[in-house]
Protein backbone atom coordinates (compact mmCIF):
# COMPACT_ATOMS: atom_id res chain seq x y z
CA UNK A 1 0.00 0.00 0.00
CA UNK A 2 1.51 3.54 -0.87
CA UNK A 3 1.57 6.35 1.75
CA UNK A 4 -1.00 8.49 -0.34
CA UNK A 5 -3.51 5.52 0.13
CA UNK A 6 -3.78 5.54 3.61
CA UNK A 7 -4.54 9.06 3.99
CA UNK A 8 -8.37 9.35 4.67
CA UNK A 9 -10.10 11.73 1.85
CA UNK A 10 -13.05 12.69 3.98
CA UNK A 11 -11.14 14.00 7.07
CA UNK A 12 -8.42 16.26 4.68
CA UNK A 13 -7.38 19.20 6.35
CA UNK A 14 -8.73 22.10 4.68
CA UNK A 15 -5.57 24.53 5.11
CA UNK A 16 -2.03 23.12 5.62
CA UNK A 17 0.43 26.11 6.16
CA UNK A 18 4.55 25.25 6.18
CA UNK A 19 7.00 26.95 7.90
CA UNK A 20 9.82 25.47 4.63
CA UNK A 21 13.01 25.95 7.28
CA UNK A 22 16.48 24.79 6.24
CA UNK A 23 17.76 26.07 2.99
CA UNK A 24 20.89 27.56 4.23
CA UNK A 25 21.80 24.20 6.38
CA UNK A 26 21.37 22.46 2.91
CA UNK A 27 23.45 24.10 1.03
CA UNK A 28 26.03 24.00 3.79
CA UNK A 29 26.06 20.82 3.57
CA UNK A 30 26.91 20.64 -0.02
CA UNK A 31 29.73 22.98 0.53
CA UNK A 32 27.83 25.87 -1.37
CA UNK A 33 26.54 29.34 -0.44
CA UNK A 34 23.24 29.82 1.24
CA UNK A 35 21.30 31.12 -1.89
CA UNK A 36 22.45 28.10 -3.35
CA UNK A 37 19.75 26.55 -0.85
CA UNK A 38 17.07 28.68 -1.85
CA UNK A 39 17.30 28.04 -5.24
CA UNK A 40 16.60 24.48 -4.58
CA UNK A 41 13.84 25.08 -2.36
CA UNK A 42 11.66 26.05 -5.55
CA UNK A 43 11.85 22.32 -5.89
CA UNK A 44 10.42 21.93 -2.95
CA UNK A 45 7.27 24.02 -3.46
CA UNK A 46 6.35 22.55 -6.70
CA UNK A 47 5.78 19.34 -5.45
CA UNK A 48 3.99 20.14 -2.17
CA UNK A 49 1.63 22.93 -4.18
CA UNK A 50 0.84 19.21 -6.73
CA UNK A 51 0.24 16.96 -4.11
CA UNK A 52 -1.51 19.49 -1.85
CA UNK A 53 -4.24 20.36 -5.09
CA UNK A 54 -3.94 16.84 -6.15
CA UNK A 55 -5.17 15.42 -2.49
CA UNK A 56 -7.79 18.39 -2.50
CA UNK A 57 -6.25 20.46 0.01
CA UNK A 58 -8.27 24.00 -0.57
CA UNK A 59 -5.41 26.23 0.79
CA UNK A 60 -1.80 26.01 1.45
CA UNK A 61 -0.06 28.66 2.78
CA UNK A 62 3.98 28.99 2.69
CA UNK A 63 6.05 30.98 4.89
CA UNK A 64 8.57 32.71 2.61
CA UNK A 65 10.17 35.52 3.95
CA UNK A 66 9.55 36.84 7.38
CA UNK A 67 9.58 40.52 8.61
CA UNK A 68 13.21 39.84 10.95
CA UNK A 69 14.46 38.41 7.54
CA UNK A 70 15.00 41.69 6.31
CA UNK A 71 18.25 41.92 9.08
CA UNK A 72 19.65 38.99 7.06
CA UNK A 73 22.35 39.78 4.90
CA UNK A 74 22.21 42.20 2.12
CA UNK A 75 22.99 39.88 -0.35
CA UNK A 76 21.14 37.45 1.02
CA UNK A 77 18.15 39.82 0.99
CA UNK A 78 18.61 41.12 -2.98
CA UNK A 79 19.12 37.10 -3.76
CA UNK A 80 16.03 36.00 -2.30
CA UNK A 81 14.04 39.12 -3.57
CA UNK A 82 15.39 38.26 -6.79
CA UNK A 83 14.55 34.68 -6.83
CA UNK A 84 10.82 35.89 -6.06
CA UNK A 85 10.25 37.26 -9.15
CA UNK A 86 12.16 34.15 -11.34
CA UNK A 87 10.32 31.83 -9.15
CA UNK A 88 6.42 33.74 -10.27
CA UNK A 89 8.19 34.12 -13.75
CA UNK A 90 8.80 30.20 -13.83
CA UNK A 91 6.03 28.44 -11.88
CA UNK A 92 3.23 30.44 -13.15
CA UNK A 93 2.65 27.44 -15.44
CA UNK A 94 2.72 25.14 -13.10
CA UNK A 95 0.09 27.62 -11.31
CA UNK A 96 -2.25 27.69 -14.59
CA UNK A 97 -1.65 23.99 -15.26
CA UNK A 98 -3.07 23.02 -11.48
CA UNK A 99 -5.84 25.75 -11.32
CA UNK A 100 -3.90 26.82 -8.65
CA UNK A 101 -4.76 30.28 -7.30
CA UNK A 102 -1.87 33.02 -5.78
CA UNK A 103 -2.60 34.78 -2.61
CA UNK A 104 0.03 36.92 -0.57
CA UNK A 105 -0.07 37.80 2.62
CA UNK A 106 2.17 40.59 4.91
CA UNK A 107 3.32 44.16 4.56
CA UNK A 108 3.91 43.32 0.53
CA UNK A 109 4.49 47.17 0.37
CA UNK A 110 7.48 46.71 1.77
CA UNK A 111 8.67 44.42 -0.78
CA UNK A 112 11.14 45.99 -3.51
CA UNK A 113 8.75 47.39 -6.67
CA UNK A 114 9.59 44.95 -9.60
CA UNK A 115 9.08 42.17 -6.87
CA UNK A 116 5.63 43.70 -5.54
CA UNK A 117 4.73 44.46 -9.08
CA UNK A 118 5.31 40.81 -10.87
CA UNK A 119 3.63 39.33 -7.15
CA UNK A 120 0.56 41.39 -8.04
CA UNK A 121 0.32 40.18 -11.80
CA UNK A 122 0.23 36.48 -10.66
CA UNK A 123 -2.56 37.25 -8.02
CA UNK A 124 -4.35 39.12 -10.60
CA UNK A 125 -3.69 36.31 -13.63
CA UNK A 126 -4.77 33.19 -11.43
CA UNK A 127 -7.42 34.98 -9.73
CA UNK A 128 -10.17 32.80 -11.12
CA UNK A 129 -8.44 29.08 -10.61
CA UNK A 130 -9.83 27.52 -7.92
CA UNK A 131 -8.90 24.12 -7.21
CA UNK A 132 -6.69 25.68 -4.13
CA UNK A 133 -5.49 28.83 -2.84
CA UNK A 134 -1.35 29.52 -2.53
CA UNK A 135 -0.54 32.09 -0.57
CA UNK A 136 2.96 32.77 0.23
CA UNK A 137 3.81 34.76 3.38
CA UNK A 138 6.24 37.78 2.28
CA UNK A 139 7.65 40.41 4.66
CA UNK A 140 5.17 38.41 7.08
CA UNK A 141 5.09 38.34 10.78
CA UNK A 142 1.84 37.63 12.63
CA UNK A 143 3.07 40.65 16.01
CA UNK A 144 3.44 42.94 12.88
CA UNK A 145 0.08 41.55 11.53
CA UNK A 146 -1.74 41.94 15.16
CA UNK A 147 -0.57 45.46 15.03
CA UNK A 148 -1.21 46.38 11.70
CA UNK A 149 -5.28 44.65 12.60
CA UNK A 150 -5.19 47.00 15.72
CA UNK A 151 -4.44 50.07 14.06
CA UNK A 152 -7.15 49.65 11.77
CA UNK A 153 -9.47 48.90 14.14
CA UNK A 154 -8.74 52.10 16.48
CA UNK A 155 -9.08 54.34 13.50
CA UNK A 156 -12.97 52.92 12.76
CA UNK A 157 -13.26 53.76 16.10
CA UNK A 158 -12.16 56.97 16.17
CA UNK A 159 -13.63 57.52 13.07
CA UNK A 160 -16.81 56.02 14.74
CA UNK A 161 -17.56 53.42 12.05
CA UNK A 162 -17.57 50.64 14.51
CA UNK A 163 -18.01 51.10 18.55
CA UNK A 164 -15.86 49.31 20.74
CA UNK A 165 -18.54 46.69 21.97
CA UNK A 166 -18.52 45.44 18.40
CA UNK A 167 -14.78 44.17 18.56
CA UNK A 168 -14.61 40.41 19.00
CA UNK A 169 -12.50 37.30 18.01
CA UNK A 170 -14.44 37.35 14.28
CA UNK A 171 -14.42 41.50 13.85
CA UNK A 172 -10.96 41.20 14.77
CA UNK A 173 -9.79 38.05 12.42
CA UNK A 174 -11.61 39.90 9.47
CA UNK A 175 -9.25 42.84 9.70
CA UNK A 176 -6.35 40.72 9.46
CA UNK A 177 -4.36 39.93 6.32
CA UNK A 178 -5.95 36.22 6.30
CA UNK A 179 -9.40 37.78 6.66
CA UNK A 180 -10.38 35.80 3.55
CA UNK A 181 -8.72 32.41 4.62
CA UNK A 182 -9.50 29.64 7.14
CA UNK A 183 -7.63 29.37 10.28
CA UNK A 184 -4.88 25.93 9.72
CA UNK A 185 -5.79 22.51 10.34
CA UNK A 186 -2.45 21.43 10.21
CA UNK A 187 0.83 23.58 10.61
CA UNK A 188 4.50 21.72 8.96
CA UNK A 189 8.14 23.18 10.35
CA UNK A 190 11.04 21.26 8.82
CA UNK A 191 14.34 21.19 9.30
CA UNK A 192 14.27 19.89 13.27
CA UNK A 193 13.91 23.43 14.53
CA UNK A 194 10.83 23.34 17.10
CA UNK A 195 9.50 27.07 16.75
CA UNK A 196 6.87 29.25 15.47
CA UNK A 197 9.33 32.32 14.58
CA UNK A 198 6.30 34.79 14.34
CA UNK A 199 4.11 32.70 12.42
CA UNK A 200 -0.08 33.04 12.05
CA UNK A 201 0.11 33.00 15.70
CA UNK A 202 -3.53 34.09 15.77
CA UNK A 203 -4.39 31.41 13.38
CA UNK A 204 -2.72 28.35 15.01
CA UNK A 205 -4.46 28.88 17.96
CA UNK A 206 -6.01 24.86 17.72
CA UNK A 207 -3.83 23.99 14.74
CA UNK A 208 -2.35 20.44 14.53
CA UNK A 209 1.69 21.60 14.80
CA UNK A 210 3.92 18.71 12.77
CA UNK A 211 7.83 19.18 12.75
CA UNK A 212 10.11 16.93 10.54
CA UNK A 213 14.22 17.06 10.63
CA UNK A 214 13.64 17.18 6.75
CA UNK A 215 15.27 20.53 4.92
CA UNK A 216 13.07 22.02 3.13
CA UNK A 217 14.48 21.31 -0.20
CA UNK A 218 14.45 17.69 0.56
CA UNK A 219 10.91 18.07 0.94
CA UNK A 220 8.71 15.86 -1.69
CA UNK A 221 5.12 14.55 -1.79
CA UNK A 222 5.53 11.77 0.36
CA UNK A 223 6.77 13.83 3.35
CA UNK A 224 3.66 15.76 2.73
CA UNK A 225 2.09 12.58 2.87
CA UNK A 226 3.43 11.80 5.84
CA UNK A 227 2.75 14.91 7.92
CA UNK A 228 -1.34 14.31 6.76
CA UNK A 229 -1.12 10.61 8.03
CA UNK A 230 0.02 12.02 11.24
CA UNK A 231 -2.72 14.89 11.47
CA UNK A 232 -5.14 12.09 10.85
CA UNK A 233 -4.05 9.91 13.53
CA UNK A 234 -4.88 12.78 16.46
CA UNK A 235 -7.60 13.69 18.37
CA UNK A 236 -8.82 17.38 17.99
CA UNK A 237 -10.51 18.33 21.51
CA UNK A 238 -10.97 21.73 21.27
CA UNK A 239 -10.97 22.33 24.95
CA UNK A 240 -13.36 19.40 25.47
CA UNK A 241 -13.50 15.80 26.38
CA UNK A 242 -12.78 12.95 24.46
CA UNK A 243 -16.12 11.39 25.15
CA UNK A 244 -18.23 14.85 23.84
CA UNK A 245 -15.66 14.39 20.42
CA UNK A 246 -16.82 10.59 20.04
CA UNK A 247 -20.38 10.57 20.90
C1 LIG B 1 14.36 29.05 5.08
O1 LIG B 1 15.66 28.58 5.10
C2 LIG B 1 14.14 30.11 4.03
C3 LIG B 1 14.02 31.47 4.55
C4 LIG B 1 13.95 31.79 5.81
C5 LIG B 1 13.95 32.54 3.57
P1 LIG B 1 16.81 29.32 5.88
O2 LIG B 1 17.43 30.33 4.99
O3 LIG B 1 16.30 29.84 7.17
O4 LIG B 1 17.84 28.13 6.14
P2 LIG B 1 18.54 27.76 7.50
O5 LIG B 1 17.49 27.69 8.55
O6 LIG B 1 19.54 28.84 7.78
O7 LIG B 1 19.18 26.44 7.25
C1 LIG C 1 11.30 31.22 9.52
O1 LIG C 1 12.59 30.73 9.32
C2 LIG C 1 10.91 32.11 8.39
C3 LIG C 1 10.71 31.44 7.11
C4 LIG C 1 10.73 30.16 6.90
C5 LIG C 1 10.44 32.31 6.00
P1 LIG C 1 13.87 31.44 9.98
O2 LIG C 1 15.03 30.63 9.58
O3 LIG C 1 13.86 32.87 9.63
O4 LIG C 1 13.53 31.28 11.53
P2 LIG C 1 14.51 31.29 12.78
O5 LIG C 1 15.34 32.53 12.68
O6 LIG C 1 15.34 30.07 12.72
O7 LIG C 1 13.58 31.28 13.96
MG1 LIG D 1 16.09 29.08 8.99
Amino acid sequence: MELKDKIDIKTLPNHIAIIMDGNGRWAKKRGKIRIFGHKNGVTAVRETAEAAAELGIKYLTLYAFSTENWNRPKYEVNALMHLLVQTINKEIKTLHDNNIRLLAIGNLKSLPKNSYNELMEAINETSRHDRMAMVLALSYSSRWEIVNTTKIIAEKVKSNNISIDDIDQNMFSSFLTTSSIPDPELLIRTSGEYRISNFLLWQIAYSELYFTDKLWPDFRKEDLYEAIIDYQRRERRFGMISEQINK
